[in-house]
């Protein structure tokens, strides 16, 4: 019987393309050039599967264009490129990768977080620029991380895992908001407290974002809400780009509404709004949370397990349809 048709959408870990090549006819991307949507559904055509990142999108128009493919493994655990209603009814197997990459996001988000709060950035470019010739008592003086209040809006299981750096670590008072309220066990173990989202924006000094983007998600923090937090707050997103409404995000930065923005996803990114990229008080990463090399390994790995155990019959490992 012929191998499985699969389409490696970017360049990956060799030791990855290699493994899928024992199980697959492979076509991959070593030069890994970024194919617009027109070209990714040409070569997709022919295949049963494709390999994919939040570089490009499943949807109707690609779907249509691809009758062979039946499953489309996805190298993210947020999996807002894919249209799941059109996939399940084109009968697409959908996939992501939770779990590997909880803790080391959670790490990133806690770094952003101290980075923000403690002028990391601003300060090292003023240094470099060759400006510092003497101390200061109030030179880069930020805002306080230990004891003081962390917000959480979107308590999944990287949610959780700041909750647990800030509370254990960082003596913090942690307050969430999340859909559903947690088990009191998990509150208990990341002593964290459940909060409307109007009183998590008003008491967090410093609000981090780890909700999924959805329609229901679009823009959950635009100028309504930052107008409700405090002045002195912290804002970080690392979930996904239009959680936030960025232009109303670079005028509240603008006007001092809050103190400064930690920002590793942006709307439309790589493209970054230029009101957030002119202002000094903003941390800025280019969607790099999960990206420590035993991570991304791992969610190479859990993605490539996925169409073996797939195509293997044994039905795929994490699926996000059914
Ligand atoms: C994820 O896993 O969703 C990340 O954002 C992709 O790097």
């Amino acid at each position: 019987m012929s191998k499985p048709r699969i389409l490696v959408t970017r360049h990956i870990f060799p030791e990855i393309t290699d493994y899928l090549a024992q199980h697959f006819a492979l076509e991959s991307n070593p030069e890994d050039v970024l194919w617009s949507q027109a070209e990714l559904a040409q070569r997709l055509a022919d295949k049963d599967g494709v390999f994919i990142t939040g570089s490009h999108r499943i949807d109707t128009a690609l779907l249509a264009a691809c009758p062979r493919l039946k499953i489309a493994a996805n190298m993210a655990v947020g999996y807002n490129n894919f249209d799941v209603d059109a996939m399940t009814a084109a009968g697409v197997q959908g996939t992501n990768t939770p779990d590997v990459l909880t803790e080391t996001t959670a790490d990133f988000g806690f770094a952003l977080l101290m980075a923000t709060a403690r002028r990391m950035t601003e300060s090292e470019h003023y240094l470099r620029a060759g400006l510092w010739n003497s101390w200061r008592y109030d030179m880069f003086a930020g805002a306080e991380v230990h004891g003081s209040t962390l917000g959480i809006l979107g308590m999944g299981r990287i949610g959780q895992g700041i909750a647990r750096r800030g509370a254990h670590g960082f003596g913090m008072q942690v307050i969430y908001h999340n859909r559903s309220r947690l088990a009191p066990e998990l509150e208990a173990e990341c002593k964290a407290r459940y909060v409307s989202k109007d009183e998590l924006l008003a008491q967090a000094d410093h609000l981090v974002l780890v909700l999924p983007y959805s329609a229901e998600s679009h823009h959950a923090i635009g100028a309504a809400e930052l107008a409700r937090m405090k002045p002195t707050a912290t804002l970080v997103n690392i979930a996904r780009g239009g959680i936030v409404d960025d232009a109303a995000l670079a005028q509240a930065l603008k006007e001092g509404r809050i103190a400064a923005a930690g920002l590793d996803v942006f709307e439309g990114e790589p493209a970054v709004h230029p009101g957030l990229l002119e202002r000094s008080n903003v941390v800025l990463t280019p969607h790099i949370a999960s990206a420590t090399v035993p991570t991304r390994l791992a969610m190479a790995r859990l993605a490539a397990d996925n169409l073996v155990a797939f195509f293997d019959g044994r039905g795929a490992l994490t699926p996000v349809n059914t």
